[in-house]
């Protein structure tokens, strides 16, 4: 890292249990967008094996997590990640010999995943979920190609995980090749990484690209890694913990996977799902769970305090679509609603940032509220978003409904809609900004303006910091 954060941005908790005591407190400091968390000494476990959650939880953390100065202006962070994913050059990972993680290892009948102190995140879930911000690595049996994803991970006994990996996730691709050869596929499940290898994994990269090439691109240098001994996958040396085995065909062991509180704040699936078979176990001493919980979209923490990834793809997207003017891109709720602002040029400017925004979603994705605004709307507040969609808004012409591909986890899915296989929902483009024919005589607003607010702060500093 580059930069450092401030003593108070982590804060160590001692005591908490990890039934509902690490998810609460984790959920009720992401409200208040309040420090990362070490647990430690957890009742039950030794002292050492820790929990670490909120760790992306505020614009600072983000910045830093990324390489960036922490004081740098969200709107700034997004726009840095979406620069520097355009000029990405991949940097494959490099090899070492040995690593952190093999300071432990565990086979045979050492392997216990009951050795970590998993926490129950919401007493709603059905089972203990490790995986939350994991890493799950699997290679293609025809192109070698490694594929990291992120897919929620539940302990199932000693030495069983199960994974719920959506329809068109590569990881399942992949497994169906070895089934389809008649094999269980190898798999590596890292848990406690590098950030940046959180953010590759998350991401969508295409079909044969390895999102360990990914993070190597965005950090500036290559993945260290090693090749774990059972699977011979690559693996971080520096990860905290590397679960190996093997997933069998789900018509040769499954079993029933959820519900787990997902990210829309609902619990929406339960079912027999895939299973990985433990044969080895690779920890750091004093081993780290990365824990991220889903919780309420609206919760400003994780990837809400900067939408680094669907903020930064959707911008990009608009300037590819030859968008004029765009002074920047923003999403609540995670991508429930996404906000663009440009400065009008022509009447229509916005409407085509909204389709070329809408244009952007795909199946699997959730947008429903496509915003724009105009430039002197402050798009990363959302209550300047609010002030704009009211009163620059005439419900009777400035808004459009269509109907779009959603994802199996939306919970406004009907049963009659889900028995059927139709996973559309509508989307909604609101066009924000003042009506361009009349912008310049538009009634002018009674905020104080920004020049003035800098020379208040400087010469009534103290009294402003209260
Ligand atoms: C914190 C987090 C949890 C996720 N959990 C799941 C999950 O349980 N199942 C799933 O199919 N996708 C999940 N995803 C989405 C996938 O990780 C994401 O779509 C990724 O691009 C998939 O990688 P792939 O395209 O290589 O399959 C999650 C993403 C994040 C950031």
């Amino acid at each position: 890292m580059t930069e450092t954060l401030g003593k108070d941005e982590v804060l160590r908790i001692d005591g908490a249990d990890r039934d509902l005591d690490i998810g609460g407190i984790t959920e009720l400091m992401a409200e208040k967008e309040g420090p990362a968390l070490m647990f430690d000494n957890i009742p039950g476990f030794p002292a050492g094996h820790r929990v670490f959650t909120n760790f992306m939880g505020t614009a600072a953390r983000t910045a830093v997590a990324l390489g960036l100065p922490a004081d740098t202006p969200k709107l700034d962070i997004v726009r840095a990640w979406k620069d520097l994913s355009r000029r990405l050059e991949p940097v494959p990972p490099v090899e070492v010999a040995s690593g952190p993680v093999l300071e432990n290892v565990l086979v045979g009948d050492d392997v216990d995943l009951n050795i970590f102190p998993t926490p129950q995140w919401h007493d709603g879930d059905g089972g203990r979920y490790i995986g939350t911000a994991c890493m799950v690595i699997t290679r293609d049996p025809d192109s070698g190609w490694v594929n990291v994803g992120t897919y929620r991970a539940c302990v199932q006994g000693p030495d069983r995980l199960s994974l719920w990996m959506l329809g068109n996730r590569h990881a399942k691709a992949i497994a169906e090749k070895h089934w389809e050869r008649g094999r269980s596929c190898p798999i590596a499940v890292v848990v406690g990484q590098d950030p940046i290898l959180s953010t590759a994994a998350a991401i969508a990269a295409p079909s044969g690209m390895s999102e360990y090439d990914l993070a190597g691109g965005l950090r500036g240098q290559g993945v260290e890694v090693l090749y774990a001994p059972g699977s011979d996958l690559p693996v971080p040396a520096y990860a905290e913990i590397v679960i190996e085995g093997e997933l069998p065909p789900v018509d040769e062991e499954s079993v029933l996977e959820g519900p787990f509180g997902e990210w829309t704040g609902y619990y929406t699936h339960s079912g027999q799902e895939t299973v990985v078979r433990v044969d080895r176990i690779m920890h750091r001493n004093d081993p780290i769970i990365l824990g991220a919980p889903p919780m309420l979209p609206t919760v400003p923490a994780g990837d809400q305090a900067v939408p680094l990834y669907s903020a930064s793809v959707t911008w990009d997207h608009l300037e590819a679509s030859g968008v004029q003017n765009i002074k920047g891109v923003w999403a609540y709720a995670r991508q429930l609603m996404m906000v663009v602002s440009i400065e009008q040029t022509g009447a229509g400017d916005a409407m085509h940032a909204l389709l070329a925004a809408a244009g952007r979603k795909r199946t699997g994705g959730m947008e429903r509220y496509f915003v724009v605004v105009d430039e002197d709307i402050d798009i990363t507040d959302v209550n300047h978003v609010l002030w704009a969609m009211f009163t620059r808004v005439d419900p009777a012409e400035s808004l459009q409904v269509l109907r779009a591909p959603t994802t199996a986890i939306d919970p406004r899915l009907s049963p009659a809609k889900r028995a059927a296989g139709d996973l559309s929902m509508g989307i909604v483009l609101i066009d924000a900004c003042k009506p361009f024919a009349w912008k310049d005589h538009y009634p002018a607003a009674n905020r104080v303006d920004e020049a003035t607010r800098d020379e208040l702060r400087k010469r009534w500093a103290g009294l402003l910091a209260m």
